[in-house]
């Protein structure tokens, strides 16, 4: 008698589930619910859509970077150790090593990021340092403001929330390219100024 030509595959297909279906589970973790996954899922993308409500400015912010920010990036929002957030006109003050992609004074978040809602992002998931997750969301729109105003992005008193961060037309949005780099080129930021 001749088998159909498939049934050793589905006999082997048949023997895998059932192996699976088997295998120990370790009895470690468990299956995240939705709630545990909104918790971690808190990336805000160019389009800000998954901004939460709140509102800020410069003025509140200014305050704010005093207290928390100024410590590392400095009282002037450059010449610190941590990367200048504020452009200065003058020679780069900034020493040290310089994380890749390395930022100097001429170059800062607010004037080299093709998306206002980016900054907003960046300080609420990973500012302040060893803090991160401490800042409430009023706190991350005026400090937003605070570092757009002082770069010349917008004005003293326009209100950022989340209607109006992603509609910033932000100095660079037309100018950002991410550096053309193939396997086997030297790395694409290169760690100096
Ligand atoms: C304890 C020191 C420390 C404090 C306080 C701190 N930062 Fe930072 N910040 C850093 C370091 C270090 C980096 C660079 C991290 C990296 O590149 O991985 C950084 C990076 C940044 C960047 C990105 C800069 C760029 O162009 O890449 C922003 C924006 C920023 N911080 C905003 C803030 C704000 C706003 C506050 C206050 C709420 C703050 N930081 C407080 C140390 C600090």
């Amino acid at each position: 008698m001749r088998l159909p030509r498939l049934l050793l595959p589905v006999t082997i297909l048949g023997l895998c589930q059932a192996g699976w279906a088997q295998s120990p589970t370790y009895g470690l973790g468990k299956t995240p619910s939705a709630e545990d996954i909104r918790a971690w899922d808190i990336a805000i993308s160019p389009t800000g859509k998954e901004l939460p409500p709140g509102s800020g400015t410069a003025k509140e912010g200014a305050q704010l970077y005093a207290q928390k920010c100024a410590a590392c990036h400095g009282a002037t929002g450059s010449g610190g150790k941590a990367p200048p957030l504020i452009r200065s006109k003058s020679a780069s003050t900034t020493s040290g090593p310089c994380l890749a992609p390395c930022v100097r004074e001429g170059n800062v978040m607010a004037t080299h990021s093709p998306y206002a809602t980016t900054i907003w992002d960046y300080i609420n998931r990973g500012m302040p340092f060893l803090q991160e997750g401490t800042l409430k969301p009023n706190e991350v729109y005026a400090l937003t403001a605070f570092l757009l105003y002082k770069n010349d992005v917008i004005h003293e008193d326009d209100v950022i929330d989340a209607q109006s961060l992603p509609q910033i037309k932000m100095p660079n949005a037309d100018g950002y390219a991410l550096p053309e780099w193939k396997h086997g080129m030297p790395r694409a930021f290169p760690n100096k100024p």
